[in-house]
């Protein structure tokens, strides 16, 4: 059983922005075939920022709590800005993860890149904004 810091706890146990958004601007999903864990990122944008941020994670305590520390990052931000989540950020600001569960981190920054990235596609193809 990994020692996780007292803020992934928190955050695993009381995890912020969890579920979806109707009719999303972008979505991002994404797998670990290792562990089999999902991860699924929800966005809504508005003048370049991400308005609201939500997630499903079919996952582990660490998944968990990293999703829920990069939603709470990337609120607010611009795209650009949020793109620029890395998975050692994110780690950082849950004061850290253990050693095996740094893949878990992975997980949250590439979802919510593959959302953004997803918006950026449907905005290109002369999509709604
Ligand atoms: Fe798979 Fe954490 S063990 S995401």
């Amino acid at each position: 059983m990994p020692i996780y810091s007292e803020k992934v706890m928190e955050y695993f146990m009381n995890p912020r922005n969890v579920g979806e958004i109707d009719n999303p601007d972008g979505v991002g999903e994404v797998g670990n075939p290792v562990c089999g864990d999902m991860m699924t990122f929800y966005i809504k944008v508005k003048d370049k920022r991400l308005e609201d941020v939500k997630f499903k994670t079919f996952g582990c305590g660490a998944a968990i709590a990293v999703s829920s520390m990069v939603s709470e990052m990337a609120k607010g931000k611009t795209l650009d800005e949020a793109k620029k989540i890395t998975p050692e950020l994110v780690a950082k600001e849950l004061d850290g993860l253990p050693k095996n569960k740094f893949h878990c981190s992975n997980l949250g920054a590439q979802a919510l890149s593959k959302a953004i990235d997803s918006y950026l596609k449907k905005q290109a193809k002369g999509g709604k904004k």
